[in-house]
């Protein structure tokens, strides 16, 4: 089965020229100009920007988190029907179960024969026993080359110390995978938590004084300087504000392999949401939480200029009602994150591209190219290059909307970008070749989404040949 998609804007991280894409299988087969093939199936793309399948490297489908469940990978079709074909989902480590059989159960139990959208895993640690330092070779080998910890989140199992995020990046040097830390103090976090309650300030904009700029500030530095120490590479996710992303990028100006990512929410809202009335500040709650306004710019303008890497979502599909409610009196007691796999593409175009703050290719780098790269799979996906996956999305920049739950397919009872203007849309969408969004509609199926093995940081970012682990 082959296709033509002809006559379109194609789109890279460096280039954008009107020209046809020949997909064979689910593969791209050709990329030029005049290209003729009258016997295939022929799409006119005239007028339409084409762009290389996005890939969210931060997703959280299926996770619990403060006594409730985020929608589970039945709903990925949000992700493809919003120009993502690949998700990167991170997998929670149950107690006493070592990393790579909680990445077997996740996958199996969970991912497999569901999702819409390719897949790759990420390891979470959440039981910091001595054996998961030894068992990174065996988790490369399963094709998952990254691994988080988090500093914040104090008393629970999410959480890890110093000691175990230096002792981790050490370990992860040795074999080539990449650290990715989410940076904020536990300490403070947990004491500002405390007295706040104590003191009944219990409202939803109470979650963003007990995470204060500077805890996530402090702690970016610190996993920036970890990683000095440990001359390993880090990543830090959900960058939020302007001096934690300088951080990052000022260790780079050092010599430090520091990587970041920035979120959507982080992008285009601020914390003055956490003050709706009726609770509904409890839609807005996510950690880092939403910043001061002037924190945009500076983060659009870092991606503009490289100093953070990519865009993901940090996509965690929790209701309003029965999950975010389940915080009235006790800001604490909300479950932190909110929906936004479907909406990354449409955000960055209308509030960056169409502002004039992000260029279609810096566009594509962060949406795409960049995660292909850093997270071990551009030798598959990430661009519109001959050989590569056809994960492709056809954009329409005329159409104008509004985003709205009520047309989401991410299974929420609300959208946090509700009323949002939407410049451009996704028309179509083909997943290794396969049509999946036509129309705008989501046309594909549940599970058929394949397992991507992603490959090693140091092999990936480096393009050499596929690491051999010596055990
Ligand atoms: O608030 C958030 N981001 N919830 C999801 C877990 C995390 O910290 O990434
Ligand atoms: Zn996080
Ligand atoms: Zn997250």
């Amino acid at each position: 089965m082959a296709l033509l998609i002809k006559g379109g804007t194609i789109v890279t991280s460096s280039e954008e020229f009107r020209g046809d894409i020949l997909v064979r299988g689910e593969k791209i087969a050709a990329v030029g100009s005049g290209l003729d093939w009258k016997e295939e199936q022929t799409i006119d793309a005239a007028g339409k920007y084409v762009f290389p399948g996005g890939i969210d490297g931060h997703t959280h489908f299926g996770l619990s988190i403060r006594g409730a469940r985020t929608a589970s990978f039945d709903t990925t079709p949000a992700a493809v029907s919003g120009g993502t074909t690949t998700i990167i989902d991170f997998v929670p480590q149950p107690k006493g179960m070592s990393l790579l059989d909680a990445s077997i159960k996740h996958r199996s139990e969970m991912v497999e024969g569901v999702s819409a959208a390719d897949f790759g895993l990420h390891a979470m640690v959440m039981d910091a026993q001595p054996g998961i330092y030894d068992e990174l070779p065996a988790l490369v080998e399963a094709g998952i080359p990254t691994i988080k910890l988090l500093m914040a989140y104090k008393g629970t199992p999410f959480y890890s110390d110093d000691a175990t995020i230096f002792k981790m990046l050490e370990a992860t040097k040795k074999v080539g995978m990449l650290t990715m830390l989410h940076a904020e103090n536990g300490d403070i976090i947990d004491v500002l938590e405390k007295r706040l309650i104590s003191e009944g300030n219990t409202d939803p904009k109470y979650h963003a004084e007990s995470r204060p700029p500077a805890a996530e500030i402090e702690a970016t530095f610190r996993a920036v300087m970890l990683a000095q120490a440990a001359d390993a590479p880090v990543f830090v996710v959900h960058v939020s504000c302007a001096d934690a992303m300088a951080a990052v990028r000022d260790a780079r100006g050092r010599g430090i392999a520091a990587f970041g990512e920035t979120c959507p929410p982080y992008l285009t809202l601020d914390v003055g949401y956490l003050t709706k009335s009726h609770f509904e500040g409890a839609k807005y709650v996510c950690s880092p939480p939403l910043r001061e306004k002037q924190n945009q710019q500076p983060l659009w303008q870092a991606l503009q200029n490289g100093w953070l890497q990519t865009v993901g979502t940090d996509h965690c599909g929790l209701n309003f009602k029965g999950q975010k409610d389940m915080g009235r009196g006790d800001f604490t007691k909300i479950p932190s994150g909110f929906p936004g796999v479907e909406n990354r593409l449409a955000l960055l175009y209308s509030y960056g591209v169409r502002t004039g703050k992000l260029s279609l290719q810096r566009m594509v780098d962060v949406f795409a190219t960049v995660p292909a790269k850093l997270f071990g799979l551009y030798r598959r996906k990430g661009s519109v290059t001959v050989g590569k996956d056809a994960g492709l999305v056809i954009s329409d920049p005329d159409y104008r909307g509004k985003i709205s739950a009520k047309t989401s397919l991410h299974g929420v009872d609300y959208n946090a970008y509700e009323n949002f203007d939407q410049i451009g849309r996704v028309d179509k969408v083909f997943l290794r070749g396969k049509l999946s969004v036509h129309g705008g509609k989501f046309t594909g199926c549940l599970g058929q989404g394949r397992y991507m093995e992603r490959e090693t940081y140091t092999t990936a970012y480096t393009g050499g040949a596929k690491k051999r682990l010596h055990r």
